[in-house]
């Protein structure tokens, strides 16, 4: 493990197949449909890499990337969109991909921005989820793990733009982050 680990929260292998199975619960509900997966940048990546190729319905990528507006406005859950879908989602079926939901503040003020936008359907995928951290609520279709309020780190989630090309997610150390 990194050295600035506290311990594994989840391996490589049980990451492995819990996307695996998250794929295929995906395939089977999106039968007969087109999905267009929506990722997170940055954190979903890694995730959405791995979650499209255990999807067997046919799949399109597409990505935002958004942005807090500091720390006070983070209350109003307020986010700022640095770089957009590409495409229009009308009548299409949207999938986002996210690495974790925290507060909610991110996805409650996305989802609705998507919403908007008259998709054929919307539903939320998250790899991790935090429900004991909830501000404000979302609606997660699909979740891979409930974790515990702990600061995560790897496959895709980092710390100051730091290791999230590990391979497996492991809880950081208090005195890395000042916590
Ligand atoms: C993380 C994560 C979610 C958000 C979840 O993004 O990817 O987008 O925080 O938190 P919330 O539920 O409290 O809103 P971050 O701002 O760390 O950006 P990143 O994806 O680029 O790491």
């Amino acid at each position: 493990m990194h050295p600035d680990g506290e311990r594994i929260l989840l391996s490589q292998e049980v990451i492995r197949e819990r996307v695996t199975a998250l794929g295929e619960q995906i395939s089977r509900d999106y039968a007969g449909r087109e999905v267009l997966a929506v990722g997170i940048l940055k954190g979903a990546m890694i995730f959405l890499a791995d979650l499209v190729r255990s999807i067997t319905v046919p799949v399109q990528i597409d990505f935002v990337a958004i942005t807090s507006y500091g720390s006070s406005a983070r209350s109003s859950g307020a986010v700022r969109i640095l770089k957009d879908l590409d495409e229009s989602i009308a009548g299409r079926h949207v999938l986002v991909v996210e690495d974790i939901v925290d507060s909610g503040l991110t996805l409650n003020y996305l989802a609705a921005n998507l919403a908007a936008r008259a998709p054929a359907s919307l539903k939320i995928c998250t790899l991790l989820n935090k429900p004991t951290r909830r501000v404000v609520p979302v609606s997660v279709a699909y979740s891979g793990f409930d974790i515990p309020d702990e600061f995560v780190v790897g496959y895709g989630l980092d710390y100051a733009g730091r290791h999230r090309n590990l391979p497996y997610i492991m809880i950081l150390r208090r005195e890395v982050y000042g916590g």
